[in-house]
């Protein structure tokens, strides 16, 4: 089937789990062997032997590479426990750990001019806006570890308390640039962010310098190197983030944005060419965002990837139910034929995605929407067309099974929206049995199997529909129209 698949969809695969492993092994050493050479080149700028708690050179090296090695497996311990979609994206998981090695380095080289200089929530602002705030939090107090143990393995015990204060600054600010606020859609949300962690990390070194010896002397002689680190990480993250979403074609808060703007180039097109396509996938957004919001999921990137999950359709709008006006081309041709056209459109509108530069996120839902399920209805009249066997597999979808959980919402969206439009008089029972049934099929073949989606999610969704349907599908009252036209 795997292979069936592969072939269907004309050289689009997806790394399958194994080699997704063996490539985060790679990303891994890479990140290793950078942080392992700053390092190597930071010993002989700074320390040249001495000052590193009496160790020699090659002994302080060696410690590091354990004390790396230690830190790097906890960090692939998490993200393969708890964030194993990452493994799907590991353009994205490449990018994330390329900051992490940036964030890094920084510190190791700022750390030869002073401790204070160390930029304590740098990671955590740059990972969020690519990733969740779980992601977010885990680097940066990683990246504060690392730094850490730079700090205690070249500094004199003397300066002992730097090691601590940069530890506990990392590990408060770190949580303040990420959970303090809610998704990070505008530009002046990620202002304020910034700007209350700079000012919370002063705050912080100021209460644990002056607490340490009951003197504000050592936070006055520090400030200077305190305010620069953080004016450091507010330009860094400023300048970064939009080139990082840029180099590696990643969706930001900025980015989905800018997706969602019914200006943007397929959008524009949806809705001047494929109308009927176009409201069908504003009516699926609003689903998949309240959907989303329901399992914690980014809401946004769900719009996103409803917005554009039918663009395909633009090869052959008028083939679509939705777009047609009493004329139906289907009529006239085969259901082979029409089967045919009807699938291409998850291909044809991954190839129109990655033809404008759409993240992959969002472009990989045009082939996950419809999973590889059948397509009933011309398989149905094929059947009845014709006296022997009609093969079920030329009349499924090009597709592959959701890789993620907004993969799934999509899914059960899409053909929500389709068939609740179609009901005559829905109410909340008959939307919920629909939804149940509609989910238990899916279950049944298979649809879910590639995806970390639970029986919870899935009721959540089922929930989140039901009580979103009454007010996307409520009725207009009759107007009565008056003579002139003029309703009355
Ligand atoms: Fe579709
Ligand atoms: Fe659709």
């Amino acid at each position: 089937m795997q292979e069936q698949t592969e072939k269907q969809n004309d050289g689009i695969t997806y790394a399958p789990p194994k080699s997704a492993y063996f490539w985060l092994v790679g990303i891994f050493a890479i990140t290793f062997a950078v942080i392992y050479i700053a390092l190597v080149l930071f010993v002989h700028f700074v320390a040249t032997g001495e000052g590193i708690l009496g160790l020699t050179e090659i002994q302080a090296l060696t410690l590091y590479v354990f004390v790396f090695l230690f830190f790097l497996v906890a960090l692939y311990i998490y993200l393969v426990v708890s964030r194993k979609e990452l493994l799907y994206s590991l353009k994205r998981l490449g990018a994330l750990m390329t900051l992490f090695t940036f964030v890094v380095v920084v510190n190791i080289v700022v750390i030869a001019f002073n401790p204070y200089l160390i930029c304590v929530a740098l990671a955590a602002m740059l990972v969020l806006p690519f990733s969740k705030k779980s992601d977010a939090f885990v680097l940066n107090a990683f990246a504060c570890l690392i730094s850490s143990f730079v700090l205690i393995a070249t500094l004199d015990f003397a300066e002992f308390p730097a090691v601590a204060f940069t530890l506990l600054a990392g590990m408060i600010c770190g949580a303040v640039a990420t959970y303090a606020f809610p998704f990070n859609m505008t530009r002046i949300v990620s202002i304020l962010r910034t700007f209350v962690t700079g000012v919370v990390t002063v705050v912080v070194y100021g209460v644990l310098l002056s607490t340490y010896k009951l003197d504000f002397q050592p936070f006055l002689d520090n400030i200077l190197y305190i305010g620069l680190s953080v004016v450091g990480e507010m330009f860094l993250a400023a300048v970064l983030v939009p080139i990082v979403e840029w180099v590696f074609n990643l969706t930001s808060d900025f980015k989905l944005t800018e997706l969602i703007n019914h200006r943007a180039p397929l959008i524009r097109r949806l809705s001047t060419e494929a109308p009927g396509t176009f409201n069908h996938s504003l009516a699926v957004a609003n689903f998949a965002e309240i959907c989303a919001d329901a399992i914690g999921e980014d809401p946004y990137l769900a719009r996103a990837c409803a917005y554009y999950h039918d663009v395909g359709k633009l090869n052959n709008v008028e083939y679509f139910t939705e777009n047609q006006a009493g004329y139906n081309p289907h009529d006239e041709i085969l259901p082979e034929v029409s089967a045919e056209i009807i699938r291409k459109h998850t291909v044809d509108g991954y190839d129109l995605c990655k033809q404008h530069r759409i993240p992959e996120e969002v472009a990989r839902i045009t082939i996950e929407h419809h999973g590889t399920l059948p397509i009933m209805y011309f398989y149905n009249k094929a059947k009845s067309l014709t006296d022997g066997e009609v093969d079920m597999d030329e009349y499924r979808y090009y597709g592959e099974i959701p890789t993620g959980k907004i993969g799934a919402i999509i899914m059960i969206c899409d053909s929500a929206e389709a068939a609740i439009r179609a009901m005559d008089n829905p109410t909340g029972d008959k939307v919920d049995k629909l939804l149940a049934g509609m989910i238990d099929e899916r279950l049944k073949l298979g649809q879910f199997d590639n995806c970390a989606i639970t029986m919870k999610d899935l009721t959540a969704i089922r929930l989140a529909i039901v009580g979103a349907y009454g007010g996307l599908y409520h009725k207009r009252i009759k107007y009565n129209i008056g003579r002139n036209g003029i309703n009355v």
